[in-house]
């Protein structure tokens, strides 16, 4: 960490004193989880094709992709929080942050741990459409001491004591982005009813996302199962659990964030897989993805391991070579319909569509629940008439990734508390309007 960039922000700080507390949340509480392709979003652009979208997708799942494998190569000197590309997940929600409240989109990131925003007096800030954060400006602001139990929360080379002893931090980034500034108490409030009035988050003055300056982005909200996390903070008030169910695509409405009692799903058509945490990535939900059932054919990782990564970050599938390659042969078998010439990239599989066409039974098969995938899940329509796949070849040896458009129509429950994964084939159009 530069000593300069410690200096100057020790000008910043006020010292005081306080401690993590979040009140209890009894029913739990659910919020608008917003595509940031749909028209509800700030990013929303109708000018775009589904193609467009999907190869913006691409490139952000591959950045991530590179993000979760530096961090698995990194020694312990280097930790793997430093690697987390902050500005690439899928979803935002509005969060207010601060006392009298101002609203917010952020990035929701199931892969990082970490909530921050921009905060004003900013040294070196990205550009963004709204008002910067001003805790001087909140009256419920307060500092977290550098000695304390929340500060030690950071790893031990990402903080440090200010010039009156407020907790510095600093995150840097595989792709150069960075955030660096003091960790604070203030409250984030979801909406009228929940207000969560001791948050710790990231108030950063130095800043940079070097992937998107769309102006869009204020910070993170960092959903990973790190100690730092949201979840982690809201910690016995929301029983550690959250879930989601998400809309396709291109769907008008947004989809559910819920937390606590609300989280929970219920019904004979629930299955639940261990999450396999591992102290390497603290942050990273991981299971074990057993083999994936084509039709009548089943392959087999061979694998006992976390060896793949659940992210609603993520957009599209990745798959641990040469698992993949046995996958799209199998695939293409047993549709049995030849791949056009040229097929648009990412893609590795594209084919007409076609009416009363009738796709494969796919089934992954992880620890303890086996999943039935629809082709939603598999498959996008891409420039009007072709069927591409929506699972790509992972780079990275033994590390797959189940991203998001996996997880359409499924309710997915991480319960932090029990340590398992549960999914519900639903139609989340109907329960996100209930
Ligand atoms: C917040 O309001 C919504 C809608 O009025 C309600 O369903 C939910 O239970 C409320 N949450 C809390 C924590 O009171
Ligand atoms: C921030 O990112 C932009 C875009 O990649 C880059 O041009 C700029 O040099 C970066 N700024 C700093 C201070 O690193
Ligand atoms: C944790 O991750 C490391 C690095 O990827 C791997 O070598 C190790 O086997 C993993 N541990 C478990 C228990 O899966
Ligand atoms: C999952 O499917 C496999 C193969 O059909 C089967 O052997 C296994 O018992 C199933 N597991 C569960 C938990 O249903």
């Amino acid at each position: 960490m530069n000593a300069l960039v410690f200096f100057i922000l020790a000008l910043y700080s006020v010292f005081s004193i306080s401690i993590i507390e979040a009140s209890k949340i009894e029913s739990g509480f659910s919020i608008d989880l917003i595509h940031r392709d749909s028209a509800m979003s700030p990013y929303y652009n109708p000018s775009m094709s589904t193609l467009d979208l999907l190869r913006n997708a691409d490139s952000r799942s591959s950045s991530r992709l590179k993000k979760f494998s530096l961090s698995m190569l990194s020694n312990e000197n280097e930790s793997p929080e430093s690697f987390i590309i902050p500005n690439n997940g899928d979803f935002l929600i509005k969060i207010y942050i601060g006392t009298p409240p101002v609203e917010r989109f952020a990035i929701v990131d199931t892969g990082s741990d970490l909530t921050w925003v921009q905060c004003s007096p900013c040294a070196s800030c990205f550009h963004q459409d709204t008002p910067l954060y001003v805790s001087s400006k909140s009256s419920t602001f307060t500092n977290v001491p550098c000695h304390s139990q929340s500060c030690t929360l950071l790893p031990p080379n990402q903080h440090a004591c200010g010039k009156s002893q407020q907790c510095l931090y600093s995150y840097f980034y595989g792709d150069k982005s960075f955030t660096v500034g003091e960790l604070v108490f203030d409250s984030i409030s979801f909406g009228s009813n929940v207000t969560i009035p001791k948050s710790m988050f990231g108030c950063g003055y130095y800043n940079n996302f070097t992937a998107d300056t769309s102006g869009k982005p204020v910070g993170i909200v960092g959903l990973g199962a790190g100690p730092l996390s949201l979840i982690s903070q809201l910690g016995d008030s929301i029983g550690r659990k959250f879930s989601y169910c998400l809309l396709p695509f291109n769907s008008k409405s947004a989809s559910k964030l819920k937390f606590g009692n609300q989280a929970v799903i219920k019904g004979d058509s629930v299955v639940s897989t261990p999450l396999l945490m591992n102290s390497s990535q603290p942050f990273l939900y991981q299971l074990n993805l057993q083999g994936i059932t084509i039709g009548q054919n089943t392959l087999q990782t061979g694998r006992t391991d976390g060896n793949i990564v659940i992210d609603s970050g993520t957009t599209l599938t990745f798959l641990e070579q040469p698992f993949f390659d046995n996958f799209l042969t199998s695939m293409k078998q047993t549709i049995g319909i030849e791949s056009v010439q040229n097929v648009p990239k990412p893609f590795h599989y594209c084919f007409p569509s076609q009416p009363n066409f009738k796709f494969p039974s796919t089934i992954l098969h992880f620890n303890g629940a086996n999943i039935t995938l629809t082709p939603l899940n598999l498959f996008s329509l891409v420039e009007n008439y072709l069927l591409c796949l929506t699972v790509l070849p992972s780079h990275i040896q033994g590390f797959s990734i189940l991203g998001n458009l996996a997880h359409v129509n499924f309710q997915v429950e991480y319960d932090l508390e029990r340590k398992i994964l549960s999914f519900a084939a639903s139609d989340c159009t109907d329960l996100n309007l209930s």
